[in-house]
């Protein structure tokens, strides 16, 4: 028979050479919507590094650009007490979802890996609930863009439109020449993410966070707001007849293939083109959207975290949340994504040109004020706040015959009835 000693050397002996391994692995199931070229390749980059320590991936992926399904079904699997490991939620949601009680702690994670000291404080602020880390930033995507195709600028003899008024005239320069100006998916994130772009040039960016993240009546319905809605409603005349429930991919593969010239969509449409192999500054152009050089609309990707009632699994959460501000992960996620890391001391060598200017830009704007958070992306206010505009802006863009100074009004009682 074994002595006591015997057993303790043989059970120290097993822990050591089996457990490590077996004690850490376990499942993460992660909800997300990227399953459009650029955004599954980006997350499959995820997937392989968690398997590579030992985890096991569960994809949960509900299709739908801007996530609004996914939501939904979150809200579905969480109130039935089988919340998934970690979520694609951003922004406000994150305070809403924590406010409920669902989210875990990640601070232990965060103080390791220094998280307050590599993330910039505009950041950091969203991603905690009550001073605690409760989500992971992946990115940083900047919203006001714009895509162009050169060669269909050229035969219509067009240029980068510098400004709304600008875009008039070139877009029309470009229907008269026979392509479709702009290729737009007609869905209501869609809508919002132009209606932002104009009212960023039309309102500035002091003006757009008085309507957006203060919710400010007077801006709302103010005489800028009607010059927003006047503008907004002039680009429906240089979308197709088919855009009503286009996919936003499909909208920028109109761009790639010559179809359409421009697209005003966040660096998401960057991972597109990346994956179908085309190069900016050559096959494409990235530029700001019209009339917002210098500012800068931000939309963080995140992750947050889900309480978990099965602790077996808790191991392969806290690595997906060191995993996921790994300068590895930052690297070769954002290439495929679009975005720019969230780190900031990122080597940037193998970034194009269009990283490295919302690099830039997201540096000076958040010196300048100019570093606005996207309100069709839900960095700006709750989701019901959001949810009410989006359905004034989308009404108002499909009613031929509705009038801008009513939409502003009603944009603001909208928002007061959301507040
Ligand atoms: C945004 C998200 C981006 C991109 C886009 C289209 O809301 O932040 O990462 O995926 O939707 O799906």
């Amino acid at each position: 028979m074994m002595n006591n000693k015997h057993t303790l050397k043989i059970v120290t002996l097993a822990s050591s050479l089996v457990l490590p391994t077996i004690a850490v692995s376990g499942e993460v199931e992660v909800l997300h919507w990227w399953t459009a070229g650029g955004e599954a390749k980006s997350v499959a980059v995820l997937k392989d590094m968690m398997e590579q320590q030992g985890h096991s991936w569960k994809d949960f992926a509900v299709a739908g650009g801007g996530g609004e399904s996914a939501m939904t079904v979150l809200k579905t699997r969480a109130v039935s007490g089988n919340p998934p490991s970690a979520a694609q939620i951003k922004g406000h949601d994150i305070q809403e979802w924590g406010n409920l009680g669902f989210l875990t702690t990640l601070d232990d994670v965060a103080k390791k890996e220094k998280w307050d000291s590599i993330l910039p404080s505009v950041v950091t602020k969203v991603m905690k609930h009550k001073g605690d880390y409760v989500a992971v930033p992946v990115n940083v995507h900047r919203v006001n863009w714009l895509w162009a195709n050169p060669v269909v600028l050229e035969k219509s003899g067009a240029t980068v439109p510098t400004s709304m008024d600008d875009f008039f005239v070139q877009a029309e320069k470009i229907k008269k020449a026979g392509y479709i100006a702009l290729a737009h998916g007609g869905q209501p994130w869609q809508d919002a993410t132009i209606f932002e772009a104009v009212a960023l040039d039309v309102l500035g960016s002091k003006d757009y966070r008085k309507a957006f993240v203060d919710l400010n009546m007077t801006v709302l319905s103010g005489p800028k707001m009607v010059e927003v809605f006047t503008k907004f409603k002039r680009v429906h005349d240089y979308i197709d007849s088919n855009s009503p429930g286009r996919d936003w991919n499909v909208a920028t593969s109109m761009v790639i293939n010559g179809e359409a010239a421009m697209q005003i969509m966040g660096d998401w449409a960057k991972g597109e083109f990346t994956a179908a192999g085309k190069v900016p500054g050559t096959d494409y152009i990235c530029a700001p959207a019209p009339g917002t050089e210098g500012q800068f609309t931000f939309n963080i990707d995140s992750f947050a975290f889900f309480d978990l009632g099965d602790k077996s699994n808790e191991q392969a959460q806290k690595d997906l949340a060191r995993t996921i501000l790994t300068k590895d992960f930052q690297e070769i996620f954002n290439l495929n994504k679009g975005s720019i890391p969230v780190r900031l001391d990122m080597d940037m060598s193998k970034f194009d040109q269009c990283a490295l200017d919302s690099m830039a830009t997201f540096k000076s704007s958040a010196k300048s004020g100019d570093l606005v958070p996207s309100m069709a992306h839900g960095l700006s206010t709750t989701s019901y706040a959001q949810g009410a505009i989006y359905d004034v802006v989308t009404n108002f863009f499909n009613d031929k015959s509705a009038d801008p100074t009513k939409a502003a009004d009603k944009l603001a009682r909208a928002v007061k009835s959301a507040m």
